[in-house]
């Protein structure tokens, strides 16, 4: 994530001569078609933010994550990159920034401009609503088509990855899991640590692949393994980091795909089993208190410097490469994201699994993750 404040650095002295030459080309201040907004470069960028400073530079995000300082780096890169803004990016789990969300809306007045989150069947129903504003960042049109809304409404900036995750020595040593079955192997017996699926809707997706792929006898092999069952999805990566399991290894962490020379954990993507890619789905409010703040924070995170400074898997726009030693993600055929959608949109299976799972596993135990200090 460092990565960002050096890219934020560069695109500072890039911005004072990248000035839009035809503001009107942008049709900035219209949220029900933004046609002509969907330009191929970053110029827009320029409106948007003295729109923004007009309005008075305030913002409030709401980001889906279990890390409590992981938007850190990302605020200050929007915030040095667009002096004069004061963005404020509130991290929790997805799960509970949308019902301090739904409270907000009952009560028609919002505090949240933003919302970045992992649950998209909250912007499908959103929008039904009628609680989202209209708007095509630029390069709206290059977002692959089943993590954004047909008409605008929301827009997926980021896409995330849980694949296997080991330490380097273990992968450079040849034992590394890497598909599905290497996870029942003997040698990983009290070696595995996992997010409970019942706590987090994307390790509740991993588990029901799981399940469809290699039936229910896999998933009772599996928890036969003695499991560190924690919450968030941060946590196994760090306990596999610091050694609170030595050798230990985990399939519901993200990781980046081209892992820096110091990251002692790192990630594999498997050849033949399936893995986890989803769209992080942004959208603005119709009642957002700061509408202008909102497009152009949305407009960055999809800009290119934003797109190839800070992303650590693939882009979610398809015009932009994929990290070095990777193939497209389209060239993917273990991964989908339109899979996740229609996961995540069938709340009755959903509900029915973490239910399930509860029973098999036990009730979620701990504190939330945001309190770990080592996160
Ligand atoms: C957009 O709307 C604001 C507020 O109504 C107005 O001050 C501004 O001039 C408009 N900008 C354009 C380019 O129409
Ligand atoms: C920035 O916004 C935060 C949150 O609204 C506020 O507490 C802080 O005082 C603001 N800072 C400045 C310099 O305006
Ligand atoms: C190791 O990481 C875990 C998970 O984040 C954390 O709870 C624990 O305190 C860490 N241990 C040390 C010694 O830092
Ligand atoms: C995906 O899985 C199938 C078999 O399940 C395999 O034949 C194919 O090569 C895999 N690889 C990729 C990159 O999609
Ligand atoms: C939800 O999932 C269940 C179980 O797979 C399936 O029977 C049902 O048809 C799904 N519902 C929708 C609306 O897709």
């Amino acid at each position: 994530m460092k990565v960002i404040l050096g890219f934020s650095i560069s695109i500072l002295a890039l911005f004072s001569t990248a000035y839009a030459t035809n503001p009107q080309d942008y049709n900035i201040n219209d949220t029900s078609n933004n046609q002509k907004y969907s330009t191929n470069d970053d110029s827009g960028l320029d409106i948007l933010y003295r729109n923004a400073i007009a309005e008075g530079g305030s913002l409030l995000v709401y980001e889906g994550g279990d890390r409590r300082n992981g938007q850190a780096t990302t605020n200050t890169a929007f915030n040095a990159r667009f002096p004069g803004m004061n963005a404020t990016l509130i991290v929790d789990l997805s799960k509970y920034h949308d019902a301090e969300i739904d409270k907000q809306l009952a009560s028609g007045k919002l505090d949240v401009d933003v919302a970045h989150l992992q649950t998209v069947h909250d912007f499908y129903r959103w929008k039904k609503e009628d609680a989202l504003m209209q708007f095509k960042p630029p390069h709206w049109d290059s977002v692959y088509p089943e993590i954004k809304d047909t008409d605008g409404y929301f827009t997926a900036t980021a896409i995330f990855t849980f694949a296997p995750n080991a330490l380097r020595s273990t992968y450079e040593a040849g034992e590394g899991p890497i598909e599905d079955e290497d996870f029942l192997n003997a040698k990983f017996k009290n070696k595995i640590v996992l997010t409970y699926p019942h706590d987090d809707d994307a390790v509740l997706y991993q588990f029901y692949k799981l399940a469809q792929k290699h039936g229910q006898g896999y998933i009772e092999k599996l928890l036969s393994q003695n499991i560190k069952w924690v919450r968030g999805t941060g946590t196994p990566r760090n306990i596999i980091s610091n050694g609170t399991i030595p050798d230990a290894v985990t399939f519901t962490s993200s990781n980046a795909l081209v892992p820096t020379r110091s990251a002692r954990v790192i990630t594999k993507i498997p050849l033949i089993s399936n893995f986890l890619t989803w769209g992080q789905t942004a959208a603005i409010f119709k009642k957002a208190p700061h509408p202008a703040a909102a497009k152009l924070y949305v407009a960055w995170r999809l800009s290119t410097q934003a797109q190839k400074g800070s992303f650590t898997t693939w882009s979610t726009r398809k015009d932009i490469d994929p990290p070095i030693g990777y193939k497209r993600l389209e060239e993917y055929t273990n991964t989908s994201r339109k899979d996740f959608v229609d996961f995540m949109l069938n709340r009755t299976l959903v509900e029915k699994l973490k239910s399930d799972y509860e029973k098999l596993i036990g009730p979620v135990k701990g504190d939330t993750p945001l309190n770990d200090p080592a996160q």
